[in-house]
């Protein structure tokens, strides 16, 4: 540990220092002379008076330092059976190409552009084109309906939609165009363009003086440069779940977050420039963001684009067939695809067809790893797994097995040790620090480390209350946990209604408020119960209005489609049944911690406060009808 905690104490002794060190290895345009401006704080600015372009970094500089041959990008989709590759000069001109078009429909520094768009390498280009031109990003997962879309355009206002005529899921085309023109039909702020890639699988009806055909407007466009910015404009807003159906915009700065993930790539990721780094994830998560695009970009890095699944794109030696053809050297993905590999392939048996020679390490996170999971993999790949945790709203790593500096002993279970730049402490409900392996709320004292989020889009009171005032000084993570006698993490689970479902963050509550919506339900509780596959799933439970004696199943059917079709297939919405009363506190506070409970076998309490004991039983049955409890 000498080494790690010698990095770690350094971080928290004289993080100025520390992150100015670290700053070195971005290419400023003016480098920054302060390093932390906290006058305003709980508000901080990294980097005040520094000024950059996060797009040069990922990409213009590496051809002017002599990368300009080296493959940038991979897009492997085992969804079409394409595979393509872009040099870092043919991924500038793509990009400045794009850029150049995004100009002439009228985008400028701080105007927002909503991404909605699949995995294909157009995504990767359209982030950047953003980045180059200080235009504000916004991607929004294909995996939402239009509704959460309609939230999102509504929040952002962004002037362009970039998206695409289609999808593809396993055995469907998911056909975005429809999904946006309702989500557009839905909004207030009107986009004024769209620029929409039409696909070889279907081709998207253009609505004529808003929409442009995306391959004629790059056609026509010519190239942009890159703009110069200050290292707190913002580079983008990534919408994550928030407790109640309104997502949280959370905002990430241009130079706090060029900093931060050059520095991770090499100390958390233990990678170097020119290795081949792949986030099997989306473009619409935050993993997509930090680690499929710019933090191996940013570290000159060849990042892969995976469009298919872990299982069924054909096999499930898909992950290893992509390592193996591409080089790979660090695979980040969420314990959910490895879960669902070794449901198909205990034996492993697909590894046998593969030479994953340059392969090094595999890194997990989206999820508490199960140990049967991680001695799985380890036992399977023959490198260290390493379990690591993090958040939208941190945009890089808060708990790791630092490679690049030490590699530390692996504890089933444990995403291992606070990242050098985060002061993570255990706090009790009166906000003293809790003895080791004593459960708490996991926080982080503040300043927060460079790439954290600043504050929320148009919401700093939001930001505020949701994160910083329940413990002054600290930044409220919202996981529970403790720490053991060596220091290392144990991340539990949630303190608020949001649940994990295949690595996927969903707010139980946003789907309540789709529940109560239908016309014969008086009121409802969503729970995430423990699964095999998916780590948690939704199950809706629901008390009619007085009077209804429709068929249940028939209602519960409408339930699963309205929660599919106002969030989204991602939600994995598919179990709900109906009750005659919800068990509750005697302040009417309905006990989803006790259904939780019961729903996945563990031990629970009959709490002090509950109003009836006997509507247990009625839950306890209900849950059996469903296998569960
Ligand atoms: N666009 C449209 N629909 C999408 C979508 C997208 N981008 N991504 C997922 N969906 C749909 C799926 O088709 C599925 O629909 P269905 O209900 O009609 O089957 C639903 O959303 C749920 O998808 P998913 O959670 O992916 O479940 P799955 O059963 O299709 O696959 C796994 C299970 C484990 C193979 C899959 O979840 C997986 O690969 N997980 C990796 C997790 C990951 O990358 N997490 C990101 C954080 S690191
Ligand atoms: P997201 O913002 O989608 O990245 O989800 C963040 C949440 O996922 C965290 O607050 C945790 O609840 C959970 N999470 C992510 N990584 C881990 C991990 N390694 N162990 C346990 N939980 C995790």
């Amino acid at each position: 540990m000498r080494r790690y905690l010698e990095v770690y104490e350094r971080s928290l002794r004289d993080p100025t220092g520390f992150w100015a060190e670290a700053a070195e290895a971005i290419t400023w345009d003016r480098t920054p002379t302060v390093v932390l401006d906290d006058a305003e704080a709980p508000f901080v600015r990294w980097f005040p008076d520094g000024r950059l372009n996060t797009c040069f970094n990922a990409v213009d500089r590496h051809v002017e330092a002599g990368r300009g041959d080296q493959v940038a990008l991979v897009y492997d989709s085992a969804m079409t059976g394409t595979v393509a590759t872009w040099t870092y000069r043919e991924l500038r001109d793509e990009v400045a190409r794009l850029a150049g078009a995004l100009r002439d429909l009228g985008v400028e520094t701080g105007d927002r552009v909503v991404i909605y768009m699949p995995m294909v390498p157009e995504a990767v280009f359209a982030m950047l084109a953003c980045a180059r031109i200080g235009a504000i990003h916004s991607v929004v997962f294909g995996g939402f309906a239009a509704n959460e879309l309609a939230t999102r355009i509504d929040d952002a206002t962004p002037k362009v939609v970039l998206s695409a005529s289609c999808g593809l899921e396993p055995g469907r085309v998911v056909e975005y165009k429809p999904l946006l023109d309702e989500a557009i039909e839905r909004s207030r702020h009107r986009p004024e363009r769209c620029l929409v890639l039409q696909r070889p699988q279907t081709t998207a009806t253009l609505v004529p003086g808003r929409d442009l055909d995306w391959a004629e407007a790059v056609a026509g466009a010519s190239p942009a440069g890159c703009v110069t910015v200050d290292a707190g404009h913002p580079l983008y807003v990534l919408y994550t779940s928030g407790t109640t159906g309104r997502p949280k915009g959370v905002v990430r700065d241009n130079g706090g977050h060029a900093v931060a993930l050059a520095w991770s790539m090499r100390h958390v990721y233990g990678v170097e420039p020119g290795e081949v780094y792949w986030a099997a994830s989306d473009v619409g998560w935050v993993v997509g963001h930090s680690y499929i695009v710019y933090g191996p970009l940013i570290h000159g890095c060849t990042t892969v684009l995976y469009e298919g699944k872990p299982v069924g794109t054909p096999d499930p030696g898909a992950f290893w067939r992509v390592i193996a053809d591409h080089g790979v050297s660090t695979l980040f993905t969420a314990p959910t695809a490895f879960r669902a590999i070794k449901r198909e392939d205990p034996d492993g048996r697909h590894l046998l067809r593969y030479e994953l020679d340059r392969f090094r390490a595999l890194f997990l996170a989206g999820e508490r790893c199960d140990p049967d999971t991680l001695h799985w993999a380890e036992d399977k790949l023959g490198v260290p797994v390493i379990d690591h945790w993090w958040q939208t709203e941190t945009g890089w790593p808060i708990a790791a097995n630092p490679l690049g500096i030490e590699r530390l002993p692996i504890k089933p279970g444990s995403p291992t040790v606070p990242v050098p730049g985060w002061d993570v402490r255990i706090l009790d409900p009166e906000g003293r620090e809790c003895a080791p392996e004593e459960i708490g709320a996991i926080v982080c004292r503040l300043p927060l480390p460079p790439g954290a989020l600043p504050t929320l889009w148009n919401a700093d009171d939001r930001f505020v209350e949701a994160y910083l005032s329940r413990y002054p000084g600290y930044y409220l993570t919202a996981d529970a946990g403790y720490k053991d006698e060596d220091g290392y993490l144990f991340v539990m689970s949630r303190i608020d209604d949001i649940i994990n479902v295949a690595g996927h963050r969903l707010s139980t509550g946003a789907m309540e408020e789709v529940l109560a919506a239908h016309p014969d339900v008086a009121e409802c509780a969503v729970i995430g119960v423990a699964d095999e596959l998916k780590g948690q799933v939704p199950v809706g439970f629901v008390v009619l209005q007085a009077g209804v004696d429709r068929d249940h199943d028939e209602i519960v059917a409408e339930l699963v489609e309205m929660v599919r079709r106002e969030i989204g297939p991602v939600a994995s919405f598919k179990q709900a049944t109906v009750v005659t009363r919800l068990p509750k506190t005697r302040s009417g506070k309905v006990l989803r911690s006790t259904m939780r409970a019961m729903a996945d076998g563990e031990a629970w309490k009959l709490p002090a406060t509950i109003e009836d004991p006997a509507v247990l039983d009625e839950i306890g049955e209900a849950l059996e009808r469903l296998g569960y409890g």
